[in-house]
């Protein structure tokens, strides 16, 4: 029996995924929501991206209260609305996919090089952020920021699942430092809590005031990273994260302390900005080089993981450009040391 289910589950089709939803109205809503997503409509957008974070965070706490049934319709409609998300996205970052090399030396230096010229490398914004941005403009930034529904740890729990021991070993280690290495005072969302509250700020309890870029970039990294058959787009995203991030918390931190925070109230950034650059290798070295000797066809997913991770952070920090109100020419050599925010604009949003 068990073979005959797998067979036939592995052709199922569904003719209509959204059948369950019973009130036709709604049924109807999202459906165009959906299609507006193809035609890229900013209002769909923000609808879609609004909507699957609250279903998001209702899928992802625990809840005591909640039925079986309707967590499987829960888990399901996620399910789908991601997989509509992820096709929208492939098909944007489909040019650069064309570049990755098929072999497996030269596909981890074509990795590395993401960090001088993925998307959203040496944008103005941490320029900008480390030398200009007032307090008010980092309360926008952190408030944005912190937005999203996964943090990096429960990421790497979620993904580590059934992964090969030398895998899960790094991500242990990964996860140990997110932990703080068993110190509460060092656990990375505590300290990052730490700052936020010297802004005023807690953890999101609603979406309104959040615009739909950093939500799409933590819905993405949701749809990876609980779903087994995106685990490669996972690993290739968490280590874009790596690779990328001390660059960018090093700007952040240097505004931080330019306004007059004390080092203990960014020291998340302070540590991210060195912590990651090992990371990073640790990532290189036990996770990417050892999936690609045992699964070579692990190139394209891990590598599209990568694209995805950057291409919707580069989103984000062009809004949070926007709305900060200084703009810059998107052909500029992507150098922290060469391109300068050109000019200040009253607030557009
Ligand atoms: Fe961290
Ligand atoms: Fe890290």
């Amino acid at each position: 029996m068990i073979n005959s289910l797998l067979d036939e589950l592995e052709t199922s089709t569904l003719a209509d995924p959204l059948a369950f939803i019973q009130d036709k109205m709604l049924k109807t809503q999202l459906e165009k929501t959906l299609e507006g997503l193809h035609l890229s409509h900013e209002s769909s957008y923000s609808q879609f991206h609004h909507l699957l974070a609250s279903l998001n965070r209702k899928r992802l706490s625990i809840d005591l209260k909640m039925t079986s049934e309707t967590e499987a319709a829960l888990n399901f409609l996620c399910g789908y609305l991601e997989e509509h998300w992820l096709q929208h996205e492939r098909a944007r970052i489909a040019p650069k996919m064309k570049e990755v090399p098929v072999e497996q030396a030269a596909f981890i230096d074509w990795f590395e090089s993401l960090q001088q010229n993925g998307y959203g490398q040496g944008h103005p914004l941490f320029l900008y952020l480390s030398e200009r941005a007032s307090r008010e403009e980092f309360h926008y930034f952190l408030k944005q920021e912190t937005s999203t529904e996964a943090g990096f740890d429960d990421l790497i729990a979620l993904t580590q699942v059934k992964t090969p021991p030398f895998v899960k070993m790094e991500l242990a280690h990964n996860f140990w430092d997110e932990m703080g290495e068993g110190e509460l005072e060092g656990v990375h969302s505590h300290q990052l809590t730490r700052l936020i509250e010297s802004f005023h700020l807690s953890w999101q309890t609603h979406y309104e005031d959040v615009h739909w870029e950093p939500l799409a970039l933590s819905n993405m990294m949701i749809a990876v990273a609980t779903k087994r058959s995106r685990f490669y787009q996972s690993i290739g995203a968490l280590g874009a994260i790596e690779l990328t991030a001390p660059g960018r918390c090093q700007k952040v931190m240097e505004g931080l302390k330019r306004i007059g925070l004390s080092s203990t109230e960014y020291h998340y950034y302070t540590l991210h900005s060195v912590l990651d650059v090992s990371h990073w290798e640790g990532w290189k070295e036990n996770v990417l080089t050892p999936l690609l000797a045992e699964n070579p066809e692990s190139i394209l997913p891990i590598a599209e993981g990568a694209l995805l991770r950057l291409f919707a952070g580069e989103r984000c920090y062009r809004v949070y450009s926007q709305h900060l109100g200084f703009y810059y020419r998107e052909t500029m050599l992507p150098c922290y040391s060469t391109v300068r925010p050109l000019r200040r604009a009253g607030r557009n949003s």
